[in-house]
């Protein structure tokens, strides 16, 4: 196999390429006066089985990933498995009004014309699966996140809404311990209200507020908030995608006793590694 990185590589492409056992591919990119993208893959592709590595985190990732592609089929691999560790705009996976695009849908038309199958993590909903003609895995981070926690002697897994207590569940689970969920009602884009409906007694103890994104950390930090106000001994937060716009990363990290997130996305708090996880994940589709 042979593994077709973006722009950017990082350790997560390096590490999913040394448990594969498999070489990261050598990929030209220029761009042109002016400002157009370009892009040249150096290797041989023909017969091989392909893996491209790629996120979809801005809107320029979308045109080198369209650009790779494309220029991977007509090199006739044997197959292309498309794995995606952080899927943008599969927050809007379903038209909440009229007049709105389906986002996430847009996307997966672009992209599964031209791959065998494709992996993401920890889609934000499961209903971009169905949007494509190719199959799609949503590989779930579980046991990563409730390692990394395991010595810091916690009670509860808290998700921030109860869109993610399906995922606090089986954190909790795997830490053997009980999750709950907060209620949120989102305003806007920055602005959400959080309450806490469980009666559950939270005093003194130390909790795991998890989550699958932390974008402008406006959920985080009202779950952080009211968590305190309830007298938590500690709170540390987690999340499968640090997006940290705005510089909430720095907000959240003074507010919380601890902030980890995977290195699906590069930042310093991503200290949970997935790479074998996804390794293991593009495994199981090829074989
Ligand atoms: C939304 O339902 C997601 O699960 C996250 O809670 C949300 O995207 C986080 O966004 P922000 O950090 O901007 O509040």
């Amino acid at each position: 196999m042979i593994i077709l990185p973006p722009e950017k590589v990082t350790s997560l492409h390096r590490d999913v390429a040394k448990h594969l056992g498999s070489e990261l591919a050598k990929v030209e990119r220029k761009q042109f006066p002016d400002g157009e993208h370009y892009l040249r893959i150096h290797n041989d592709l023909k017969e091989q089985q392909v893996l491209v590595i790629h996120n979809i985190r801005v809107e320029r990732d979308l045109l080198d990933l369209l650009f790779l592609l494309d220029a991977a089929r007509a090199m006739e691999p044997s197959s292309i498995t498309l794995l995606v560790p952080y899927f943008g705009y599969a927050r809007q996976h379903m038209r909440y009004n009229i007049g709105e695009p389906v986002s996430s849908k847009v996307i997966v038309d672009c992209i599964s014309p031209y791959v065998d199958s494709i992996l993401a993590v920890d889609l934000h909903n499961d209903e971009t699966l169905e949007y494509s003609s190719k199959p799609f895995k949503n590989i779930k981070i579980i046991d990563s996140i409730a390692k990394h926690f395991k010595d810091k002697k916690i009670t509860y897994v808290i998700s921030p809404d109860d869109g993610g207590f399906e995922r606090a569940q089986k954190i909790a689970s795997a830490m053997g311990l009980k999750a709950i969920h907060l209620d949120k009602k989102r305003e806007s884009g920055s602005v959400v209200h959080i309450t806490m409906n469980d009666i559950i007694d939270i005093y003194g103890k130390n909790v795991l507020l998890t989550d699958d994104i932390i974008s402008t950390g406006g959920t985080i930090l009202k779950a952080i908030d009211l968590l305190k106000r309830r007298k938590v001994d500690k709170v540390y937060v987690s999340a499968v995608h640090g997006v940290f716009c705005k510089g909430s990363e720095e907000t959240i990290g003074f507010s919380a006793n601890g902030l980890c997130v995977t290195n699906s996305l590069e930042t310093e708090h991503s200290t949970i590694d997935i790479s074998k996880e996804l390794a293991n994940a593009v495994r199981s589709v090829i074989s």
